[in-house]
């Protein structure tokens, strides 16, 4: 019999409208034959994956998929909010939102190593997952947004390779919640997991969403996280993120984001000295994420970035582009 956990040869790689329809149908029926009329749920980050899962499974089982979205507060400008507003809104879907902000910046107040932030991170996003999942009944199913990389990448780790961070997104539940595992897209890349996710009417700026950590903007906001100085990492960041689509370079970076070291620095300001955090822009390109290159941003907009940012976000003085490809930079900072 065929590995399930292994894309076979003859499977055609899904590269137009026409393909991803005939993947959905195929799916849709997969699923409801897997599932019936029972119960699934499904952590839903907004990101890619977790979105385009959660597309095909409301196509086929409506409001039997519950979809539950953890905002840790630690999520870029708009997000959660975009959420709701697909899902909840427009898809009309099963959606559970659940604010563990306080939860998550009082576990990491004072936690300045980036493994035991990526940790308390890791651990309380599967405690508060695992507290809803709890209040619910009748739950038999959990879909996943796995995808074939992720797949292929536990096979590595199995055989020993060492990992350079933790990286996390959700991990295993605890022993008293036990789910069979819907994962209808992981046999996919993914380009092809996109292509699906337009083929199902998903916005375009959902589907082509940079990568965006587990850890959001937690491994963002550098050393032991303040709700100030992520305030204003969050607002620096949607400023990059409204230049770099305003200046045609949103389709050709693979990512950019914004960092926030935990040192100030001297500045002036109306006339007064100006104390602030510098806003470190990182911008790279790459095609597996195990090496990256930097991109040239013209001058004139990184002149504009600045301006706006030292001028819109309270406590930031200086701007910073970080210059450096990986190796030896990684592309996260921490
Ligand atoms: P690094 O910093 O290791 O990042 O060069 C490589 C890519 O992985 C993303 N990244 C993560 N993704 N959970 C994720 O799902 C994580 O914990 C995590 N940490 C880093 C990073 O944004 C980059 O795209």
């Amino acid at each position: 019999m065929n590995n399930p956990n292994v894309r076979p040869d003859t499977m055609l790689r899904i590269t137009n409208k026409e393909l991803a329809d005939k993947f959905i149908e195929e799916q849709v029926a997969a699923v409801r034959a897997q599932v019936g009329d029972k119960k699934v749920l499904l952590a839903l980050s907004g990101g890619v994956d977790s979105s385009v899962v959660a597309a095909l499974l409301i196509k086929a089982i409506g409001k039997q998929l519950i979809c539950v979205h953890v905002n840790h507060g630690l999520m870029r400008k708009g997000e959660s909010e975009q959420v709701i507003e697909i899902f909840g809104k427009s898809l009309d879907a099963n959606l559970v939102y659940v604010d563990a902000t306080d939860r998550f910046l009082d576990l990491l107040a004072g936690v300045s190593d980036p493994e035991s932030k990526r940790k308390i991170i890791g651990k309380e996003f599967i405690e508060v997952f695992a507290d809803e999942a709890r209040k619910l009944e009748g739950v038999e199913f959990l879909a996943q947004g796995t995808i074939y990389p992720d797949i292929l990448e536990s096979v590595k780790q199995a055989e020993g390779k060492k990992a350079v961070k933790s990286h996390h997104n959700v991990g295993g539940l605890p022993d008293d919640l036990k789910f069979e595992l819907v994962e209808p897209v992981k046999l996919l890349f993914k380009d092809e997991v996109r292509v699906v996710g337009e083929a199902l009417g998903l916005p375009h700026g959902m589907v082509y969403r940079q990568p965006f950590p587990g850890p959001g903007l937690g491994v963002r906001c550098l050393g032991a996280i303040t709700r100030d100085r992520l305030h204003a990492l969050r607002e620096a960041d949607a400023i990059l993120r409204e230049e770099f689509a305003n200046n045609g370079l949103a389709e050709k970076v693979w990512q950019y984001f914004v960092v926030i070291p935990d040192i100030k620095s001297v500045g002036v300001k109306d006339d007064s000295r100006y104390e602030g955090w510098p806003a470190i822009i990182r911008a790279v390109n790459t095609k597996d994420a195990m090496t990256a290159t930097i991109e040239e941003i013209p001058y004139a907009v990184l002149h504009k970035i600045c301006a706006r940012i030292t001028s819109e976000v309270e406590g930031i003085n200086r701007v910073l582009y970080d210059i450096t490809p990986k190796p030896t930079g990684t592309i996260e900072w921490e």
